[in-house]
């Protein structure tokens, strides 16, 4: 099929360029742990067990990343199974690095709150939304509030962090990919995590706020 003189398989080798971008910008942090404590277990092989089991640690994040997105480019609806939300808020910090000054604060109500999700594929849209706030706040350590709830149409995620604010000139098209408004940002992170909340049959959008920026994500029930 042709429209608008782009065929089906065409359209789906351009979805499948995006989401191997999108791959090699979530393996970014896996990788450079692995780097930093393989440096660090070179310089002193007879302390090295730690370095080492971080190498271990962050090479499996970086296998279940790959794993988990590659679902993506099949083109699947994302695997959802009822999972612990904080669960996956462990799990979505744990990739992001381990020696981050972040002040987190979740308000999951209630604390048990269970969500129908692929659990890989939120921890991503949850990493790339810390990342972010870290990102934008850096050296300075963020405040991020992670809230949940559920409701009749499905549970709402909502988090906020005490930064900037995304600039105004973008915020129509901050889900796009490539659209970045930072020194250093390559614009995929929001891009991978609208394809994934895509994926559930769920959204991801910004909402107004008085102070920051703050992301709402709502899975259906
Ligand atoms: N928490 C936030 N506060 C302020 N601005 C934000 C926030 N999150 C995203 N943005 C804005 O949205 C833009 C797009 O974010 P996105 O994650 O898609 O790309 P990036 O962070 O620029 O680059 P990449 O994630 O590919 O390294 C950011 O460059 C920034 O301008
Ligand atoms: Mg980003």
């Amino acid at each position: 099929m042709i429209v608008d003189g782009v065929t089906t398989e065409h359209a789906r080798l351009i979805a499948i360029g995006e989401i191997a971008a999108e791959i090699a910008h979530e393996l970014r942090n896996a990788l450079q742990v692995v780097a930093t404590s393989a440096y660090l277990a070179k310089l002193s092989p007879a302390t090295s067990a730690p370095h080492l089991a971080k190498i271990e640690r962050h090479t499996r994040i970086a296998q279940e990343i790959v794993d988990d997105l590659m679902s993506l480019a099949r083109g699947e609806p994302a695997k959802a199974e009822p999972s612990l939300l904080a669960d996956i808020i462990v799990h979505a910090r744990a990739s992001l690095g381990e020696d981050l000054h972040v002040h987190y604060t979740d308000e999951l109500t209630p604390s048990t709150l269970r969500v129908r999700a692929h659990p890989g594929l939120l921890a991503r849209v949850l990493a790339v939304l810390y990342d972010n706030a870290i990102a934008i706040c850096a050296p300075r350590a963020p405040q991020i509030v992670t809230r949940a709830s559920a409701g009749d149409t499905g549970t709402v995620i909502l988090v906020s962090d005490d930064g900037p604010g995304v600039p105004t000139d973008i915020a129509t098209r901050i889900f796009d990919p490539l659209v970045t408004g930072r020194a250093g940002g390559t614009g995929l992170g929001l891009a991978l995590a609208k394809r994934i909340m895509q994926a559930h049959g769920g959204t991801i959008a910004l909402v107004a706020t008085e102070r920051g920026a703050c992301f709402r994500i709502v899975l259906p029930a």
